[in-house]
This record gives structure tokens, sequence and C-alpha cells, in this order.
């Protein structure tokens, strides 16, 4: 189901039908030059295979001048035969070429800058020079049987005649595409339309467009670009890439079915895609990442969860399956009874209405900072609540708990309690830890023989901001000997190991008095 805006077909009404867009996909050579990643090749091959599971048309496994490996995992990615094209990069020099016939891809896409500004500073060619070299360079490369891509780079700076007499040159001598880069990520929407509306009606060879993010505008402008006539677009998964990274895959993927319904690939498989290139890559997805991000399909707040319920597009504008991800309402600080009732059910859990308040109550307290309670957190506090409702009133409670810990000191806990009879006493004691000392402390205050039989901790998602969940086992050795169970779970270690301690207590003592 998709729920985009009716003004975007209205918009549309005039650009002409689009159909048949080849993704080429870059997150083998530009997403790597993103700084802080660096493929090995087994690395490369991963990515490859999973983007050409999703279905891509090109993809530019790297530069196969810039080293030994690198041409040996290009090589190796071309024997694959995958259904994906293969292509390296090159610039308009015969090594490089030589390089790429070597490693036997289907492309070469060959580049050379055609800004006064890049010309001057950079390669310090002149303009003719610089025209001669992207000619010969064509011509060398397709005489070896190569397919051709060429680039003028910093396109959206370059002078519009000199670009367009140079692709006229590269279409002249033999190449099948031509590439525009905004390098910088400088140009505007409007004016990527009217750059490329110019070029195509020059050209008669396909345009691609390569834009990068630097303003935030990477996919607009290869939208944009599409809208005026390009058909190959340049993309990276999860927007990777040089500084603020390339047009990110999924969303131009996204955009071009949504809007345009054109099927650029598998879109069900960009979820696991995006996940195969954030564990390869180590670059961490930021949350509120469009498309992929742990937050796209997330839904907190009481309204958007109550709106999602009934009725998925007043809050998504597409459904998390269509790309193969899930939905997740979160159960957090601004969640609504609605939500958690919600969960629950879709749990099979059956929880009193009367427990409600206190359950809001703890899920808000441990929600303070952000934390999200997921599936399993919200289970261990409920089962506590509910665990607790059984027991009993309370013969001894703790009124204050006080712990000190650090490196080479004896941790020492002084804790404050009142007796079922309204008796208020206080002790101190030490231990091995935070958590001995805290628990030696309360035995002492209540002047009872226990012995802690059993102590399991365990962090309730396995990361380090997770609830956890202590369960102690007492044995009251001054008495009948018997065992206790006491359970409890929150944020801290010390106090939630003390709760469970309490627990215990609590229903021993209450045992007891039933007997
Ligand atoms: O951004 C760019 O200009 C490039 C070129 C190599 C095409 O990546
Ligand atoms: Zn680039």
């Amino acid at each position: 189901m998709l729920a985009v805006s009716p003004y975007n077909q209205l918009a549309l009404s005039g650009v002409g039908p689009i159909k048949d867009i080849k993704i080429f996909d870059t997150t083998l050579r530009d997403g790597e030059q993103a700084p802080g990643i660096a493929l090995s090749p087994e690395d490369k091959i991963r990515i490859a295979l999973a983007l050409d599971d999703l279905g891509v048309d090109y993809i530019e496994a790297g530069f196969a001048a810039s080293g030994q490996t690198e041409k040996e995992t290009i090589t190796k990615l071309s024997g694959m035969k995958l259904d994906a094209r293969i292509c390296s990069l090159a610039r308009t020099v015969k090594s490089d070429i030589d390089a790429v016939i070597d490693a036997g891809v289907d492309l070469v896409h060959t580049f050379i800058a055609t800004s006064d500004l890049h010309m001057k500073y950079k390669l310090k060619m002149t303009p003719e020079e610089v025209r001669a070299k992207a000619i010969e360079t064509v011509e060398y490369a397709k005489a070896h049987g190569l397919e051709v891509q060429f680039s003028c780079e910093d396109s959206t700076r370059s002078n519009l005649d000199f670009m367009k007499a140079i692709l006229l040159d590269v279409q002249n001598a033999g190449a099948s595409s031509v590439n525009i880069p905004d390098t910088v990520g400088v140009i505007i929407p409007r004016a990527m339309e009217r750059l490329i509306g110019e070029l195509h009606k020059t050209l008669s060879i396909p345009i691609s467009v390569h834009c990068h993010n630097d303003m935030g505008l990477a996919v607009a402008n290869t939208i944009a670009a599409v809208d005026a006539g390009a058909t190959i677009c340049h993309v990276c998964m999860n927007g990777i890439g040089e500084r603020a990274g390339n047009a990110s895959l999924e969303e131009v993927a996204l955009n071009l079915f949504a809007n345009y319904r054109v099927q650029t690939v598998d879109l069900s498989k960009i979820g696991s895609a995006s996940k195969v290139v954030e564990r390869v890559t180590g670059f961490a997805l930021a949350g509120n990442k469009p498309i992929v991000g742990r937050n796209a399909f997330a839904h907190e707040s009481g309204i958007h969860v109550h709106g999602i319920m009934n009725n998925t597009s007043t809050y998504e504008p597409f459904l998390p399956e269509l790309i193969g991800v899930d939905r997740h309402i979160v159960i957090g600080k601004h969640s609504g009874v609605h939500s958690v009732r919600g969960r629950l059910d879709s749990l099979g859990i059956r929880f009193p209405n009367d427990h409600m308040n206190e359950l809001m109550e703890t899920i808000k307290n441990i929600a303070i900072g952000g934390k999200m309670i997921d599936d399993a957190e919200l289970l261990a506090i409920v089962d506590n609540i509910l665990w607790k409702k059984e027991t009993l009133e309370k013969t001894v409670s703790l009124d204050e708990l006080t712990v000190l810990t650090g490196k080479n000191t004896t941790s020492t806990a002084t804790v404050s309690v009142t007796m079922g009879d309204g008796e208020r006493r206080t002790a101190a004691e030490t231990g091995v830890g935070p958590v001995d000392a805290a628990i030696n402390a309360i035995r002492k205050s209540i002047n009872e023989k226990i012995t802690m039989e059993e102590y399991k901790l365990s962090a309730i998602t396995g990361k380090s901001d997770s609830i956890c969940e202590v369960t102690v086992m007492l044995k009251n050795v001054q008495n009948d000997g018997s065992l206790t169970v006491g359970k409890a779970v929150g944020l801290d270690i010390v106090e939630t190991s003390v709760d469970a301690t309490m627990a215990a207590i609590n229903r021993d003592f209450a045992r007891r008095r039933r007997e």
C-alpha cells in the first residue's frame, strides 16, 4: 500500500513516461571511499552478492589500477558470472584502462574533470588537453572490447558548452553512456533538471547521474535528473560514499517506485541488503535514516500508535513489508495505554486492568533517558508485577540504600529498613563487590541467618543499556532452612539485586506467617 502525496501525480502530469531506469551501484567503489571504510576482498564479495540478489544492473566493483589486491578482487567478481554487469573505475590514463582490461570486466567507467576549477588546480591541463585525453581513452578502451561510460568529473560546475563538446566527442568515440557527477553535491534539483534536459537534447546515448549528498540533495537531484531524461542512476546502498555520501540506493529505488511506478530492484530485499552493507562496512546507520534506519517504521507516541493500529497509512507512506522489514511498536516514555495493551495482546499476555497504572508507571520510569523497551524487557516487567501481586503485603521494606565502590576499594553498603512492626533498622556491611556488600547489609539489618544459594543476573537484551533481571534463591538457615526465590527487574544491577533479595525475604516472612 502506497500513501504518497496526490500532488506528486499532478506535478508529474507533464513528464513523459519514465521506464527502464538502470541502477548503477557504486557501493564498492565510491561507497568504499568513505573515510573509515576499508573492504577486504571477502567483504566485497559478500556485498556484491547481496547487491546482485537485490537486482542492481551494474556493480562498480572498485578501481582496478589502485592496487594488485583491488584488481584481483574485481577480476574475481567478474568471473563470478553475476547477473549484474561488473564495472571498474579508471582515470583517462592508459595504464588504468590496461588494469581494467586485465580484470576482465564488462564495463569501464572512465572520468576526467571538466570544471575550470579542477582543470586549473588539480589537473593543470588546458580544456583542449582534457578533451584530447577523453577521446584518446574512450577510443583505446573501445578498441580493447570494453563498454565505456564516460564521466565529466565536477559536471555541475563545468561550462555547459565545453561539456557538450566533450560529451559529443566521447559519444562519437564510442562511449555507450555518459555520466554527470555532482561531485561535491552543489546543484539544486531545478538546475539538475535543466542541465540534464540540455544534455538530453544534445546527445543520443543514455545519460547517467552521480549525485553526492553534501547539501542533502543527492536523492532529489537524482530524481530530478530522471525527470529530465537520465536513465542510469549511480547510487550507494545506505547512502555511503565520499564525505556526506552518495544518493542512497534504497531512497532512489523507493521514490522511483512510489511516484513513477518504476520497479528498478527487488524492493523486498532492500532491508536485508542494507543490513549486509551495514555489517560488512561497519558503517552504522543513523536511527532516522529514511527507509532503512531503525526508526523508519518504529512508532512510540500514543497518538501515532493509535493511528497505525487503525490504518497504517496514517503514519506510514508505505508498508514495511514492501522493503522486507518489520514495523516496531516501541514501548517507551511516550507510549500510551493503547500501545502497551496492543503490545501485550500481540504477545498473548492477559494483563489485569487493575495493574495497568503500575505497569505504565514502571515503563515510564525505566524509559527515562530515551531507553526503548523491547518485548523481552516488557515481559520481564510484566512478570515482575504479576509475580509481586501474587505475593504479599510487605513485612520488611527498604527505605535507603547507599553503596560505595570503586577500583582497589572494599565495597561498603549501608541500608535502612522498616520492619513489619514499624521498627527502623540501619546496618552497614562490606562485600567482595557492591552487590555482595548490599545483600550482606540487608541480611544484617533484618537479623536473620540467611544464605544466598543462587544468584542469577541477565541483561535482558544483551545491550549495555538493557534492563537487567535478577533472580535470587535464599535459604533461611536460622528457621526451617527452606528456600525462597525473589525476582526483580530494573536498570541498575545493585538496586535490582537488592530488590530481588527484598522480594525473597518478604516471601519467606509471609510463608512463615501463614504456616
Ligand atoms: O563524484 C565523482 O565525481 C566521482 C567520479 C569518479 C565520477 O565519483
Ligand atoms: Zn563520487
